[in-house]
């Protein structure tokens, strides 16, 4: 452990540990370009000069020495000023300095540091050079000519994204930065460079000259887009979400989001619900209403409706708040017949552990050894998956998958396709494990098929023989794809009671007339026109014109998830709030108030007027659901399943990374991904193969 003096501070540090990291730790600011903590050094750009005392007499890269013991550093020298002020003078011999045309214009690094280190004139009059822009596809917009050279977008691609087609061609004053072949950069995560290029060489091309930086209301929220629950923040002006950014949370996503929660806001604002409908009964079309007509058509439509008789399904964005509401409301009738598994999926929620993602996404730091079954977690996951890679190339973890063969950016070993090469493998390592922290990530699609209780039970079994599942470790991990699901089951929104039918029975109750009617709360999941039997009376409420909308009978409007305020609950189990960030359009409403209104025009009055009311309800019944970031550890208990597990592999359940939802399904970005980049995942694989 190195002791050194920083600007006469004293600091003790790890052995590894560089001058520009001690520094930072003692709150010292050494500007800096090409490093960036969570990639490799190079040390090129120079920027990041300190003079060590009794060293070398010429300024040293603080970013790529390491600390040593009695070191002597100033970061304030008459040496350092100089060396940064000529460092600056040669950035900009050849930058454009376009600043009133960039879209980084406000926050960039190169101005700012400009502003705080650099030289107030240049001493080059030669023509600056320049250099042709690339394509990399239709999210990230090029300018290379404000290129830096940094390589910091470089060994992302490489390091983080697990996509290494871009690199430093030629060298001097030709160096620039490409994709070797022309390649169209493929990743999920590739908005991540924007954030990470200092300068703006690299930005959004959806935001391409809409907004600056100072135009816009920024608020601290949560995405919805997967079950990770990343920490964002959106930016909006007016009521239209113009950007949405990562926040760091180490734990979660550190300070990564793919490309459906970073580039699908375009999608807020096509296609909305921005009023309520009535289906005409004659000419079979949705007509506008007011809210009080729909009340009224509602409440005559389930007069003489039995609880029985009745359903709800939540889809996978609803908020805890909204799924609590129906709840209640549902209860008021004496339904019992309610489900969020609108995937189909059938497994044992009987405690907490047999649906939550048990070892933490942070655990994934400490597995020694992965096994993924069911799942393509590039595309049901994207941040977590650079997590996987991370353990893998960082600490040389082991990664085994079952199921179908998917290019996951990082190598595997391939188990095979089904539940019997499993149980194959407990025959063949029971006994032999020598990992102590086995991670086992199991894709909900695994358990919607028929025997998905059966499989639930085997896995859960299979897990404990080989050790996955131990007195001090919980390696048994459920990755949900919904940001609703782990909520939803918290609160209970599943079959109540013996009699209570879920989603499987519900829509056949629909067909078969047992069913009368319908609740969908943003059930879009489904191809509600075919699934649905057409003598149901189909209530959706919901924020798109998207599947749900398209067969119901009333269609009332509500809140997307940056327009309310709301708890979602993350595969892990981890409570956090989203924030209202601007007001829903029209005569659209906050979802929980749709119902709360609904309640009373059909006689069965929910008992809270207000947000903190419902908050205080929801929080006496389920206290866990109001300390917000904090992880309930949950006893894993014997999974109950019935049935025989079935011969049939596991099958990926998303096919398109970009359209998941309904608001990715109405954002033009990413349609345009979609085409873009069709067909170029499963090249890669054929490739590897
Ligand atoms: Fe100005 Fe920064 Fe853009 Fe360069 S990258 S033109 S310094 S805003
Ligand atoms: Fe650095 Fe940006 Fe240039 Fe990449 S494009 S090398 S991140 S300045
Ligand atoms: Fe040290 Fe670039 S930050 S050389």
């Amino acid at each position: 452990m190195p002791k050194l003096t920083i600007n006469d501070m004293e600091i003790e540090v790890e052995q590894g540990t560089s001058i520009l990291q001690a520094a930072q730790a003692l709150g010292i600011e050494v500007p800096h370009f090409c490093y960036h903590d969570r990639l490799t050094v190079p040390a090129n750009c120079r920027m990041c000069l300190v003079e060590v005392e009794g060293g070398p007499p010429k300024p040293a890269a603080s970013c790529a020495m390491a600390c040593g013991e009695g070191m002597v550093v100033r970061t304030d020298s008459e040496m350092v000023t100089d060396a940064r002020k000529g460092v600056m003078e040669m950035m900009l011999i050849n930058h454009p300095l376009d600043c009133p045309v960039c879209d980084q214009g406000g926050e960039c690094d190169l101005q700012d540091q400009a502003v705080g280190y650099g030289f107030d004139r240049s001493r080059f009059a030669e023509n600056k050079r320049a250099v042709p822009d690339k394509e990399l596809g239709p999210l990230i917009k090029t300018v290379m000519s404000r290129c830096i050279n940094c390589t910091r977008c470089i060994r992302f691609a490489e390091e983080i994204a697990g996509t290494p087609v871009l690199g430093q061609m030629n060298r001097g004053e030709d160096s620039e930065v490409g994709t070797f072949i022309g390649e169209i950069l493929r990743t999920e995560l590739s908005g991540n460079l924007v954030d990470i290029c200092p300068v703006g060489a690299l930005t959004s091309k959806p935001y391409a000259f809409k907004a600056r930086s100072w135009e816009l209301k920024k608020t601290q929220s949560i995405d919805v887009h997967d079950a990770l629950g990343a920490n964002i923040r959106i930016d909006v002006r007016g009521r239209e979400v113009m950007r949405i950014l990562p926040r760091l949370h180490e734990d979660i996503n550190e300070e990564w989001i793919d490309d459906r929660t970073r580039f699908s806001c375009d999608g807020l604002n096509k296609a909305r619900l921005d009023r309520p409908y009535i289906r005409d009964e004659d000419s079979g079309k949705l007509v506008e209403a007011s809210w009080d007509e729909a009340f009224a058509f509602i409440a005559g439509k389930l007069k003489g409706v039995k609880g029985a008789e009745m359903a709800a399904l939540v889809g996978d964005l609803a908020a805890v708040e909204d799924i609590v509401a129906l709840k209640d409301l549902m209860g008021a009738y004496g339904s019992p017949n309610m489900d969020c598994r609108t995937d189909g999926a059938v497994f044992s929620a009987a405690s907490r552990a047999d649906y939550l993602f048990n070892s933490t996404i942070a655990g994934i730091d400490e597995a020694d050894a992965i096994l993924l079954i069911g799942t393509n977690p590039r595309y049901e996951a994207a941040v977590l998956n650079a997590r996987i890679r991370k353990a893998h190339f960082e600490r040389d973890v082991s990664i085994g998958l079952v199921g179908e063969r998917c290019d996951l950016t990082y190598p595997y070993h391939y188990v095979g396709p089904g539940m019997a090469d499993v149980e194959k493998m407990v025959k063949d390592y029971k006994g032999k494990m020598k990992a102590k922290r086995p991670v086992w990530i199991i894709g909900s699609g695994v358990f919607a098929r028929p025997d998905g209780a059966a499989i639930h039970k085997a896995l859960y079994e299979a897990a404990k023989e080989l050790g996955v599942i131990t007195k001090d470790w919980n390696g048994f991990n459920i990755l949900h794809r919904a940001a609703s699901r782990v909520g939803a089951l918290d609160v209970g929104f599943v079959p109540q009671g013996k009699g209570g039918r879920g989603f499987a029975s519900i829509l056949e109750g629909t067909k078969d007339g047992s069913i009368k009617a319908l609740y969908m709360l943003g059930a879009d999941e489904f191809d509600a026109r075919a699934e649905i039997g057409w003598k149901c009376f189909v209530i959706y409420q919901g924020h798109h014109g998207d599947y749900g909308a398209a067969r119901a009978d009333v269609v009332l409007p509500g809140a997307a998830y940056t327009e309310k305020d709301g708890i979602y609950v993350n595969t892990e189990g981890r409570p956090q709030q989203g924030k209202r960030a601007s007001f829903p359009p029209g005569d659209a409403k906050e979802d929980w108030a749709i119902l709360r209104a609904l309640s009373e025009a059909l006689g069965k009055t929910l008992p809270y007027d207000t947000p903190v009311q419902l908050r205080t309800r929801i929080v006496e019944e389920w206290p866990h659901l109001g300390e917000f970031d904090l992880i309930q550890p949950a006893k894993s208990v014997a999974v109950k399943g019935a049935g025989k597990v079935l011969k049939a592999a596991f099958k990926n359940p998303v096919k398109s990374f970009y359209l998941t939802n309904a608001i990715c399904r109405a954002s033009d970005t990413m349609s345009k991904c979609t085409d873009a980049f069709k067909g170029v995942d499963e090249k890669m694989l054929e490739a590897a193969e």
